[in-house]
């Protein structure tokens, strides 16, 4: 795949059916921890259990037949919830092998809801997802062209459940594409170029703010952190205005294309391989408003893309250094590899000159994030407890953890005082997470404000449940189901 195929990637089908279509090869079965066993089947509870299949989410067994189609008894446990769904429709997918045409039972029209069948739908796109990378040969993408849900009229609901589910999954492959595509085939203006096209094809506006542009509106922040790149920054204005909006939300993501650490260079440790993907929150942000026509979102909504480089050189940022971003704020450099808040200072500065109802943002932020909660977890702060609950409430129903840690700017803003600015850009060896949020704090003005750091769940190091090895477009549907129900 190349990157000019990014924004047009071939993704299952899913659809819903009454029955199993004829050409299907593989088809899936709903079983609990009790009560009836699909006949269908041909085994009973207990030849179930003796293979060691208990009906848990997340398990699987394949059944050969002598004719027809494989069967696989799925997982889903007792009364699942749309996230065990979301799981039982991955683990599905898992153990389909080369199968093409799928089919599942897994929601039911008498009892399932809309959300049931769109969770279905993103655990069938997402555990499907492979990046195809780029090779020589065409490599090993996913072989599921198609999957029907069937056993049901298909009912409105459930339909559009489906419907729901194709588009916040779309959404988020699209995000994991851009993140695990490697930086030379996709800096800043690749990002604008892809930005442009999706803005077209999904209803949304695009402004594009490149150098000169940026240094005419001081954003000194952006531009600071890009005077060691080779590459030209670009700050992408992405607008989507419903008619009579109930509400406008602002979304800043960073995009930092490839996070060298800059003159306070990275060690050249496996682990920073994955620092092309320290654009992730940019990508979240741009894939969140491919997703809002279709949705009919009722909520204006404003993304920033922050896009550039970290790199070293004889022109870039050195320690001591003094900024002045955005907002008329100084900050002193004792770290470069501290760049992305340098950079969110000047969208969060911009996104308040727009009073939006709340502002949030979205970033790889710190490894002390990750330390702190592992990393399947984002950190969510912020100034404004009603949206840090909305956000928490998203990420329950999205599947996608999130948990919150307290700003403290009583306590701990003097970490980063300076002698010669308003303030430094790294506080002390710990709370590190916590610090960057009160520097971001900084440029929020009074704006209702929360920050998504998702450094630790940006990748996935195995497959797992939804999660596909890579970049796991990990805030995308968070986002996308945070404004709708705005
Ligand atoms: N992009 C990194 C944070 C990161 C680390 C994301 C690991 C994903 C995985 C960020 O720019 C960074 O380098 N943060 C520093 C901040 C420090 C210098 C205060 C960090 O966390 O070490
Ligand atoms: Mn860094
Ligand atoms: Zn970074």
């Amino acid at each position: 795949m190349t990157t000019a195929d990014i924004p047009f990637r071939e993704l299952p089908s899913v659809t819903t059916a009454r029955s199993a279509p004829r050409l299907a090869t593989l088809i899936g079965m709903a079983v609990g921890p009790s009560g009836a066993v699909p006949r269908q089947l041909g085994l009973n509870r207990r030849a179930l259990e003796q293979h060691g299949f208990a009906g848990r989410v997340g398990q699987t067994m394949v059944i050969p037949r002598r004719d027809g189609a494989t069967l696989v008894a799925v997982g889903v446990g007792d009364a699942p919830t749309p996230g065990d769904l979301r799981d039982a429709a991955a683990a599905f997918v898992r153990a389909a092998g080369r199968h093409g045409v799928l089919a599942c039972d897994l929601v039911d029209a008498g009892s399932s809801t809309q959300a049931d069948a769109s969770a279905v739908t993103e655990g069938l796109i997402l555990a499907s997802y492979r990046y195809p990378g780029i090779t020589a040969k065409p490599s090993m993408s996913s072989s599921i062209e198609s999957v029907t849900i069937f056993g049901s009229a298909s009912t409105r609901p459930l339909e559009a459940g489906v419907r729901h589910g194709s588009v916040t999954a779309r959404a988020a492959v699209l995000a994991r594409d851009l993140a695990n595509t490697p930086p030379a085939h996709l800096n800043a203006r690749d990002l604008e170029v892809i930005a442009l096209r999706l803005g077209r094809e999904y209803g949304f506006g695009v402004e594009v703010f490149d150098e000169d542009a940026l240094a005419e509106m001081g954003c000194g922040g952006l531009l600071g952190v890009n005077r060691g790149s080779e590459e030209p920054p670009r700050l992408l204005k992405l607008t989507y205005s419903p008619r009579s909006p109930r509400g406008h939300v602002a979304l800043v993501g960073k995009g930092v294309m490839y996070d060298s650490g800059g003159i306070s260079l990275k060690p050249s440790d496996a682990f920073h391989v994955v620092m092309k993907m320290d654009m992730s929150g940019a990508a979240a942000v741009l894939s969140t408003m491919t997703a809002l026509r279709e949705l009919r979102c009722r909520t204006a909504v404003t993304g920033y893309l922050v896009c550039t480089d970290n790199m070293p050189s004889g022109s870039a940022l050195k320690l001591g250094d003094v900024l002045t971003m955005r907002n008329g704020k100084t900050v002193e450099i004792h770290n470069t590899d501290a760049e992305g808040r340098l950079i969110l200072a000047d969208g969060l500065s911009l996104a308040v000159e727009e009073a939006p109802d709340a502002i949030i943002d979205i970033a790889t932020l710190t490894g002390a994030a990750m330390a702190a909660l592992g990393p399947d977890v984002a950190a969510v702060l912020g100034s404004d407890q009603r949206l840090i609950d909305r956000l928490r409430n998203a990420a329950d129903s999205t599947g996608e953890p999130i948990w919150q840690m307290p700003l403290e700017s009583g306590r701990y803003r003097k970490l980063l005082d300076s002698n010669v600015a308003d303030m430094r850009n790294i506080g002390g060896p710990y709370g590190g997470c916590i610090t960057a949020a009160i520097f971001l704090s900084e440029f929020t003005g009074d704006v209702p404000w929360a920050h998504l750091d998702i450094a630790g769940p940006m990748k996935v190091d195995g497959d797992e449940a939804w999660r596909s090895k890579g970049a796991t477009g990990f805030g995308t549907r968070l986002l996308i189901d945070t404004v709708l129900g705005w």
